[in-house]
Order: C-alpha cells, then structure tokens, then sequence
C-alpha cells in the first residue's frame, strides 16, 4: 500500500525513469521544479552524495530538455525550464542554530557549487524552507550566498517562505528589503508551511513558544498580506503562489490585476499527484503553473510522504 501510495507522489525513483512523466507535464503546458528526495542528512558522505545527485540531475535534465518544443520563448526568459528545489538540511549533517556560523560554512560550499551548475547550464534554483530552528539560517545562507560577487547578476534563484510561522511578514519584508536595496530581483515561494505538526509538538514538549498560528484561518489570513506585500514590489521579487486553496489562488490573481502585475513577475505552483483541477484551470488560464515534482526512492521519501498525509 504504501508503495502504490507513493507512486501518486514521486514521479520517478532515478531522473531517466521520471523522464517521461516530466515530458508529460511539459507537453500539458505546465512546467515543474525537481526536487530529490531526501533531507536531515546523517553523515558527510549522505550530503556530498546529494550534492552530487544535484549536480548530475543538471546534465541529464538540461540535456534532455534541450530537444523539447517551446512552449513561449518570451516567457522562458523569466521563467527557465530547468528548475530545481533543494533542501539544506541534506547538505550538512549537523545542521543547526546551535551550530550557526559552522553550519552556514558546511552548507554554502555544497549549496554554492550547486548554485554554478545551475546557473552555468541557464536554469532556476529554489531553496525549500523546512523547519522554523533552521528558517533564519536558511534566509541568512540564501542571502548571503547570491551576496557573492559570481552571483550578483544572477536573477534565477529563490527562497520558500512560510506564511504559517507568526515571523512571516518580518521574514518577506526581510528579503524584500534586500532585493530592494540592490536592485535585485529574486523570487520568492510563498507556501503556507508543511511542518506543522513538528512545530506543535517540538515547542509543547520544550516549553517553547509556538512559532506557527495554531488557528488555520490565521495562517490564510496571513499568507494574504504577505501576498500583497510581495505582489506590491513585483518591480524586485517574482512570486510563485504555493499554494492549493482556491481561495488563496483567487486573493493572487485579484491582487495581481489590482496592481497592474505583469504576467512574467508571478507563477503558480501545486505538487505533483494534488489539485489536478486547479493545475488544469490556471494553464487553461494561461498562468504559469509550476508541478513541485520529488524524484526518489521510498525511504529517503518517506518524510515527505507523511507530510503529504498531513496535508488537507
Ligand atoms: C515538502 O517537502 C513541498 O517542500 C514541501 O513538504
């Protein structure tokens, strides 16, 4: 069952078997971001192998994608079809606020080559936002990494952030305030946040303050303002909608047309195996729709599984 499970949710367990799915999802007119599986890395060998998959998965996908028809060359030029999704957490194994400065060094030397690949082969890079102990040293790393000076022309390269945690709009002005003041454009992947259940349960069994809204409502409302904050500085920040409520979609498109958003400064991103209706209108629409699209085996997946369960 639960191998049957997963298959909604994976897309492939290597790169080459997920291929043909991905085909499929660009000849529908959508376009997706490759996530692999895998994250809290155990050992320094685990971490060097993901970054290593990374590196791999941008010679096979830039390849293969090379030969695919376009789909609207204007529109590639904001919105590569190369995208990948990573996670810090995999690519250090003693990740940590506890371990801050070590941990921005581990990270960075394996996010940075990443960070080339990606952009030597013409591609996009988004930083998966997980758990709230690791949210500022992942803003900071992000941050501090396209601070460079290889990067510094780089406009390909995104953070998720979490409209569920209570920080959220400090943590979109924050990045806002960046790009702002260096004339910058990054994009910004606005979820409402998968770990909830994590965060409840960590700060009860501490004593700590809860750091998400426990009311959902709350977290919508949020997700909201952040929505417009970001949508009324759309001349820095593209705006992938991560999200699948119809009522969250709607907010953003209406904002959208309010403020005069041109069509390449924002996109519309669902997960792969969920809100098939939703995806199917907003193509139909002519939006850019983005499939969150995780490649890997069972294990390495199965946190990402049960998050999926969690989900409503
Ligand atoms: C997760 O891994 C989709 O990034 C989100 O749950």
């Amino acid at each position: 069952n639960i191998t049957s499970f997963s298959k909604n949710f994976i897309v492939g367990e290597n790169p080459l078997e997920a291929i043909n799915s991905l085909k499929r999802i660009w000849k529908e007119g959508k376009t997706f971001t490759v996530d692999l599986l895998g994250e809290a890395a155990v050992s320094e060998a685990e971490a060097d192998n993901y970054r290593d998959l990374y590196l791999s998965v941008v010679d096979i996908l830039s390849k293969e994608m090379a030969s695919w028809p376009a789909q609207d060359l204007e529109r590639e030029k904001h919105f590569p079809r190369l995208n990948l999704s990573v996670k810090v957490s995999s690519l250090y194994s003693r990740i940590g606020p506890l371990n801050y400065e070590d941990s921005l060094e581990q990270v960075r030397t394996r996010l940075r080559q990443i960070f080339r690949k990606v952009r030597a082969a013409g591609g996009n890079v988004l930083i998966d936002m997980e758990m709230s102990s690791l949210k500022d040293l992942t803003i900071d790393l992000f941050l501090g990494l396209l601070g460079e000076p290889e990067f510094q022309e780089w406009e390909h390269a995104g953070i998720a952030l979490q409209a569920y945690l209570k920080s959220a709009q400090q943590d979109v002005a924050r990045v806002i305030d960046w790009a702002k003041s260096r004339r910058r454009r990054i994009t910004i992947r606005l979820v409402k946040g998968a770990y909830w259940e994590y965060e409840k349960t960590i700060a009860g069994q501490r004593g700590w303050p809860v750091p998400v809204f426990t009311v959902k409502a709350h977290t919508d409302w949020n997700y909201e303002q952040c929505l417009e904050m970001i949508l009324a500085s759309h001349h820095h920040i593209t705006l992938a909608v991560a999200s699948h409520s119809v009522r969250s979609i709607a907010k953003a498109l209406v904002a959208t047309e309010r403020l005069d958003v041109p069509r390449n400064r924002y996109e519309f991103q669902a997960l792969y195996g969920m809100a098939e209706p939703i995806k199917y209108a907003l193509t139909r629409m002519g939006h850019v729709i983005r499939e969150y699209t995780p490649i890997g085996e069972l294990i390495p997946g199965m946190a990402y599984l049960v998050r999926r369960l969690l989900e409503k």
